[in-house]
This record gives C-alpha cells, sequence and structure tokens, in this order.
C-alpha cells in the first residue's frame, strides 16, 4: 500500500509542479499513459486475489478520478495565466505618438481624371470604361473605318496577333472604340427608346507608335458621348466650351472651332482654347495664340447604323482629347515621358493631395 500512497504523492506532485502545459502532459502521461504508474496497479490487478482485487481496484480507481481531476484544475490554471501573461506582454500603449509616415501623392493623371469626373459628373454624364486590348471591328470598322481606308493610317496601331478565331486585334488606338460598344449595349439602347439621352464619358489607356517629348507609346484619352434624339451641334459646342473653362479655371475662355475630318464624325470639328507665350512661359486664356486640345464632331449616321440603333432617329455628339495633353497644359509639364518615369521626386514635386476631392464648389486644381 506504500506503492499507492508513493505513486499517489508523486503523480499529484507533478501536476502541481507543472509550469506548462507541456509539462502537465507529461505528468498526464507518467501516470495514466500506456506505461504510467497508474496504469501498471491496474495491470496488477489481475494478479490478485478476488477479494483483495475489488477493495484494491477501488482505490486505484479513485486515484485515477484523484489525478485525473487534478489534471484538469492544473490545465485550467496554467491558461489562465498563459492568457494573462499575453495580455500584459502584448499591451498597446494607444496614447504614443504615431510613427511618421510620408504621405503619397496623385499622379496628375488620377488627378485630372478625377477632375474630369467631376466637371462631367456635374453635366450629368455617366462613367465608362473598355479593354486596352480592342478588335479590329470595334477599333476601326464600327467606326466608320473600313479595312482598306486609308483613315487607318492616321493611326500608328500597334497590331496584335489575331484571336483563334481570325478577329484581327489591336491595342486601341483611342477610346472611341468604346463609343459603339457603349451604343451597342443593350441596356443604354433600351433607355434610347424609352426616350433617354445617353451622355457618357469614357477615359482610358490608348496605345500609338510614337515616341518623343509629347508622345508616348502608351498615354491617356477621354472619350464622350451624347446620344438621343435632338442633341445638335450648338449642344456640342455649349458642353465643350463650359467643360473647357471649368477645366483649366478660366471663365473667359475662348475656345475654337476648327473644321476637321474624323471618320466617325460629320460635321467634325478639332477645338483650339485660346493662349499666350510671354518669355517661354505659356498662359492660358484670351490671347494672341491657340492650343489644339480636342477632336470633336457629330456622331456619323454609319456609326450609329452599325451600333443597331436607327440614325433617322438617334443623333448626338462624341468628343475625344488627351488626358496626359491636357494635364501637361493645365500644370506646366513639359516633357510626356515624364509621366511615366515614376520617378518620386518627379511625383512629389508634380502629385496632389489624395484627401482633397476635386469638385466645382470646392476647387478642382491646386
Ligand atoms: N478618336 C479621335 C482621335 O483619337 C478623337 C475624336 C473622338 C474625334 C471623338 C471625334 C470624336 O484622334
Amino acid at each position: 500500500m506504500d506503492d499507492l500512497s508513493t505513486i499517489r504523492r508523486e503523480a499529484l506532485g507533478a501536476v502541481e509542479q507543472a509550469a506548462d502545459l507541456a509539462a502537465l502532459d507529461a505528468a498526464r502521461v507518467a501516470a495514466l499513459g500506456k506505461k504510467g504508474s497508474v496504469t501498471g496497479l491496474m495491470k496488477a490487478l489481475g494478479a490478485l486475489a478476488p477479494a483483495e482485487r475489488r477493495e484494491f481496484g477501488a482505490r486505484v480507481n479513485q486515484l485515477k478520478g484523484e489525478i485525473e481531476t487534478a489534471l484538469e484544475a492544473r490545465k485550467s490554471a496554467l491558461s489562465a495565466s498563459a492568457l494573462a501573461a499575453k495580455l500584459a506582454n502584448e499591451r498597446i500603449d494607444v496614447s504614443l505618438p504615431p510613427r511618421p509616415e510620408g504621405q503619397g501623392t496623385l499622379h496628375p493623371i488620377g488627378q485630372v481624371m478625377d477632375e474630369l469626373a467631376a466637371i462631367f459628373g456635374e453635366m450629368g454624364f455617366s462613367w465608362a470604361e473598355g479593354p486596352d486590348i480592342e478588335d479590329d471591328w470595334h477599333n476601326f470598322t464600327a467606326l466608320n473605318i473600313p479595312p482598306d481606308h486609308p483613315a487607318r493610317q492616321m493611326q500608328d496601331t500597334f497590331y496584335l496577333p489575331s484571336r483563334a478565331d481570325g478577329t484581327p486585334m489591336v491595342l486601341r488606338t483611342h477610346t472611341s472604340p468604346v463609343q459603339a460598344r457603349t451604343m451597342l449595349d443593350e441596356g443604354v439602347q433600351r433607355m434610347l427608346a424609352d426616350g433617354g439621352s445617353l451622355r457618357v464619358i469614357i477615359p482610358g489607356r490608348t496605345f500609338r507608335i510614337d515616341n518623343d517629348a509629347t508622345h508616348t507609346p502608351m498615354f491617356h484619352q477621354v472619350e464622350g458621348l451624347v446620344l438621343d434624339r435632338t442633341t445638335h451641334m450648338g449642344h456640342l459646342k455649349g458642353c465643350l466650351v463650359d467643360f473647357c473653362r471649368a477645366f483649366f479655371e478660366v471663365d473667359d475662355l475662348p475656345l475654337r472651332f476648327r473644321p476637321s475630318y474624323f471618320p466617325f464624325t460629320e460635321p467634325s470639328a478639332e477645338v483650339d482654347i485660346g493662349c499666350s507665350w510671354k518669355d517661354g512661359e505659356l498662359r492660358i486664356g484670351a490671347g494672341d495664340s491657340w492650343l489644339e486640345i480636342l477632336g470633336s464632331g457629330m456622331v456619323h449616321p454609319n456609326v450609329i447604323a452599325n451600333c443597331g440603333l436607327d440614325p433617322a432617329i438617334y443623333q448626338g455628339f462624341a468628343f475625344g482629347m488627351g488626358i496626359d495633353r491636357i494635364a501637361m497644359l493645365k500644370y506646366g509639364i513639359n516633357d510626356l515621358r515624364s509621366f511615366f518615369d515614376s520617378d518620386l521626386r518627379w511625383l512629389r514635386h508634380y502629385g496632389f493631395s489624395a484627401l482633397e476631392w476635386p469638385s466645382l464648389t470646392g476647387g478642382l486644381g491646386r
């Protein structure tokens, strides 16, 4: 019986002294495991006489229960103190001053896109986008530029391998293909049939084989499209005059509409804004010089028909302008290539606060 009380003392002592959960488990195995001391007593029961076995068996069972209870208690004490230690160690001092983080800035192109959204949003335009990799039909054919049309040479196109079904693919040379995508949209067609008007701006990346101080192989355009049953050239003029004055923040900015040619508009006009040069510095506003900033015109009836709408019913205007170009003009940036150099010093100088959202009432630029 000495045996029993020794085993009891040792087992309960080991449980009591276990400093962590691993030690506690070792104590459990030492007593109750396959080769444990209490398990050994159980095995020895078989060799005893029946009367002795009953009496001794009851005591071994009681010991087993006692050890199990002690294990449970020690386990919850250990986890409670582990949690308390964790809470104490990982305490966060919320009163510490924050580490100073450098604040990033918005790229001028992102800024100008936000300004476009603010101005055209106010005029009731919504925002649409289309794919950079475009098929030949949307980029050219739908826009009244059939395969053998000389106007295809106006745009230095990056041609891509054709799709498996033979469709010729290009990097879009302008955002105008999204005009076609928008007019073909079922929801838009239903809205137009219900007498609504379509007003959308479409900003995005465009690509042409060209590279110098004012041209990069990738650049940005924003397309505008207005279509309904009554929109005419006067609306085109009014819309673009309002836009340019708001964007360049010059209330009396003069605009010049010059007759031009685009296959997808008729009549077509290029738009210049007034400016002057003083000591090599550009000033935007009434002056003795002009800067071309965009192409525009009344959507060609062939384009309307190509997009499954009846040109006898629907009419409207479209325009396209270079986002990089108007950003350079507005913010006095000379080299377009610097837009894409990702030079942090340049971004810090020309970048914009991300915390000030441009709006017509709160101010557009800086
Ligand atoms: N897509 C023309 C270009 O890239 C611009 C344009 C758009 C002209 C819409 C007229 C109407 O040059």
